[in-house]
């Protein structure tokens, strides 16, 4: 049960490569906990995450254990994190910080035991890494103490990166739909509006046969679609009654507004928005605004989202009209194939149609 510095070297880099590719915390804690499980030939390890909202750790990965979450100053792991202290028992029932719960729980015995503090760049401590039982019986050492706390501060790197990653993706869908929302209730369509053209957006992105991945990406930003609407004043957006002439092309004019304050970011989901924002007026026939395109020359995401908008639209009471019955939506719609709408996305949303009915029972405004 020992490696040669070579096989170490190579075990190291090996279980790099393989954790370099991944960006998912589901993904990568597992992979994390193989690797120091393995470099210290453990029996099991689980790596803990400090949650400082709730003062806890919790734990995904604890070999053969269900998901766990304690009090983040409780039992041995808690005090290696509090303290900020390596440690290493080899004799873990006669500890008295040592909580046999889980392991009478499990039927599992623990007998010895490593604990490594995560650090992140700022050097505060973000959680830890916790080897249970080295195996044949033998002890945790020094040098297993060493290549432990190597792993932990890669470990730490690559939590720390994801934690992040995960914190700035959830911050800006939370921007997004908020915009959306401003957007909409400029415009008195409050409710669940832009929730309910998400979740159709998603559902018809999905019958059609887009990837999971595009069809959340859609889900995030369709809400966007008339966030132009913030320039458009409010005697316009407002009227009681069908708009004039003039007052309809002020109106048209949000579509740019919407594309020109998103298509200039750099951000993957601001630029998916701007296609929102940019073509959800466009027609399938090439008679819509701004650019007359035609088919397939309207992006998915533009196409997917004029139909959800505009089944939400009918089916909903306005300032200036009421809600539509389904039928004389279903006879529109049939009517549009082809010419407002994808005839293939009329085709599946027809098809489909009970899916959409949950979507609109589950938001339905109060
Ligand atoms: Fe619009
Ligand atoms: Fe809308």
């Amino acid at each position: 049960m020992k490696r040669n510095s070579d096989e170490l070297l190579t075990f190291i880099l090996d279980s790099i490569a393989k954790i370099a590719s991944l960006h998912e915390q589901e993904r990568l804690l597992p992979e994390l906990s193989h690797m120091c499980r393995d470099i210290v030939f453990a029996e099991r390890c689980s790596i803990w995450i400090v949650n400082e909202k709730t003062n806890t750790l919790w734990t995904k990965v604890a070999d053969g254990v269900k998901p766990i979450e304690m009090k983040a100053n409780k039992g041995i792991v808690g005090s290696a994190i509090s303290d900020n202290q390596s440690l290493i028992i080899n004799d873990v029932q006669n500890d008295k910080r040592f909580n046999d719960n889980i392991d009478k729980k499990t039927g599992y015995l623990t007998k010895t035991m490593m604990v490594i503090p995560m650090k992140n760049k700022k050097n505060e401590v973000i959680g830890a890494i916790q080897v249970i039982n080295k195996k044949e019986e033998a002890l945790f050492t020094q040098s297993d103490l060493r290549y432990l706390t190597l792993a932990a501060s890669y470990a730490a790197e690559s939590i720390g990166t994801i934690l992040l990653m995960e914190e700035i993706n959830k911050t800006q869908k939370e921007l997004i739909y908020r915009m959306g929302v401003t957007g909409e209730e400029r415009s008195q369509e409050t409710g669940y509006h832009v929730k309910r053209v998400a979740e159709y957006s998603y559902l018809l992105a999905k019958l059609y046969g887009l990837s999971e991945k595009d069809s959340q990406i859609l889900r995030d930003v369709s809400p966007m679609h008339d966030i132009g609407k913030i320039g458009i004043a409010d005697a316009i957006l407002n009227k009681p009654a069908r708009l004039d002439s003039d007052e309809m092309d002020i109106m048209k004019t949000h579509v740019q507004i919407g594309y020109d304050i998103l298509a200039s970011s750099d951000l993957p989901l601001l630029k998916a928005a701007s296609i929102v924002a940019g073509e959800h007026h466009e027609r399938y026939d090439g008679t819509g605004y701004p650019k007359q395109l035609k088919a397939e020359e309207i992006h998915i995401y533009g196409r997917i989202t004029a139909l959800s908008d505009v089944f939400d639209a009918l089916g909903s009471e306005r300032v200036y009209k009421k809600a539509w019955e389904d039928e004389r939506i279903f006879a529109y719609f049939e009517e549009e194939s082809g010419k407002h709408f994808d005839p293939k996305l009329i085709s599946l949303f027809m098809q489909n149609k009970e899916q959409f009915f949950v979507i609109r029972d589950e938001f339905k405004d109060v």
